[in-house]
């Protein structure tokens, strides 16, 4: 058996989360191999909502494997909130969500950190979602992080030495903080991971393989916030693409299957950083208010423009993507018109090639294709789609030269078309 990957392709939020919960039944195991609880992940059925932070979106199915991989940052006070949370509303994780030992831990120091290094940047700070995550993959590429096999012996002595060490380094910066607010909750999380089963992620995972077992990985952020391909240094400190599917669970690349990729029709981004279709207009509050783009994790208002296709393809040869999926067109219906950005002008050249950066200035060349002006929320089968939608379908698919699989109408499992 193989590993299907699921990946953003764009700045985040694409719809991750209700997608995995969709494809979850064909599954045995569901991971997540980076990022941390900078990720909100959003699902949606019988009429209730979830937003999941740092743990896999296959958790509502009762009979499913959930990991949490290797690369990902865990931290154990917001961890413990989601798992009271869900614990509250029915949902028991002790025995079917198990956990990387090789994981790192997000400490109370490393989001002080990060929101001291944050406010030292001023004007050009990365818009960070505070939670701590680049500090932590900084101690563990600086060789000095703890993982969760750590709580297993002498934590409170590890812990100490570490904080020691940050509270050094927070004295560089013009900073105040009240390190025991932070700290709050701190032992009680450390604890509450001690119910959970600890493993060696990398061999668990390679045996269900060999059993046969099916996995599906499910990917935080996305393609243009990764380390190395995004929009450099507005970014997350993880690689979000495929190959850190392999890195971020020890699952060799020859042991990759399917790779989804999952785009909005049009495009959004939270945070600082360049985004060459963003629009400053009634279009762009539009979208905002239809597609209702607000943080799933920090409630800030996402910047919304429209689909970029040279960023598109970059994130598509990156990841080696064989099936598109395409959310949220329901929220393009009210537009005449819609455009797509299939190159950049810079410096009075037009290129197609996704560039080094994207500098100020930098103008997107537009095509203009027909928008369907209907409700698409009830739509379930794709002979119900309008003309238009097809003919916009037909032509991404033609650009990008991979199917669009499964086109999404709707927040809910329910609004969810599988194009045959
Ligand atoms: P993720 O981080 O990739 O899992 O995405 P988020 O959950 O942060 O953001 C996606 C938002 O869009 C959530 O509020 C979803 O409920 C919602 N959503 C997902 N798919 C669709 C869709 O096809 N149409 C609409 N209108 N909303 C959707
Ligand atoms: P999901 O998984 C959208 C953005 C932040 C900031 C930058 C760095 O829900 O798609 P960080 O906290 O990682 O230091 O922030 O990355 N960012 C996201 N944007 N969706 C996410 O996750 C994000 N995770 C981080 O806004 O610009
Ligand atoms: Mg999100």
């Amino acid at each position: 058996m193989k590993v299907d990957v699921l990946l953003g392709l764009q700045w985040g939020d694409e719809g991750k989360g209700k997608v995995v919960d969709v494809l979850t039944p064909k599954y045995d195991v569901i991971t997540r191999f980076q990022g941390g609880p900078n990720a909100g992940h959003t699902l949606e059925f019988d009429n209730e909502k979830y937003v999941l932070h740092n743990i896999p979106s296959g958790v509502f199915h009762a009979d499913k494997i959930n990991v949490i991989g290797n690369g990902v940052v865990l931290d154990p006070i917001t961890f413990k909130k989601e798992i009271d949370g869900l614990e509250a509303r029915g949902t028991n994780l002790t025995k079917n969500l198990h956990i990387s030992k090789k994981a790192h831990l997000i400490l109370p120091t490393h989001r002080i950190l990060d929101a001291a290094s944050e406010a030292s940047k001023g004007a050009s700070k990365i818009g960070s979602t505070l939670k701590g995550i680049g500090p932590t993959y900084m101690d563990k590429t600086g060789r000095n992080g703890l993982r969760v096999g750590d709580i297993l012996h002498n934590f409170e002595e590890k812990y100490a030495a570490l904080k020691a060490k940050h509270l050094r380094l927070l004295e560089m910066y013009d900073f105040e903080y009240d390190l025991d607010a932070f700290e709050v909750g701190l032992m009680e999380g450390i604890e509450n991971l001690r119910r959970f089963t600890l493993i060696d992620s990398e061999h668990e995972l390679n045996r269900n393989l060999k059993e046969g077992k099916s996995i599906l990985a499910e990917g935080a952020q996305g393609t243009l916030l990764d380390i190395d391909f995004g929009s450099y240094p507005f970014v997350t400190s993880s690689n979000t693409v495929c190959a850190g599917a392999c890195i971020g669970m020890g699952i060799a690349p020859n042991k990759i299957g399917e790779v989804y990729g999952i785009f909005k029709a049009y495009c959004t981004r939270v945070g600082s950083g360049p985004f060459p279709t963003e629009l400053f207009d009634a279009d762009g509050d539009l979208m905002r208010k239809n597609g209702n783009e607000f943080g799933s994790t920090t409630g800030r208002p996402r910047r919304c423009g429209w689909l970029d296709l040279v960023a598109l393809k970059y994130s598509v040869m990156i990841n080696g993507v064989t099936q598109l999926i395409m959310m949220k067109g329901d929220v393009l219906s009210d537009f005449d018109t819609i455009k797509i950005a299939t190159a950049y002008k810079m410096a009075g050249e037009e290129t197609e090639d996704f560039p080094f950066e994207l500098p100020e200035g930098l103008e997107p060349v537009y095509t203009e294709l027909p928008g369907w002006k209907c409700d698409l929320t009830k739509v379930r089968s794709e002979d119900e789609f309008p003309e238009e939608l097809n003919f916009y379908i037909s032509f991404l698919e033609r650009e990008l030269g991979v199917p669009i699989k499964i086109v999404s109408v709707g927040p809910d499992r329910e609004q969810t078309i599988i194009r045959e």
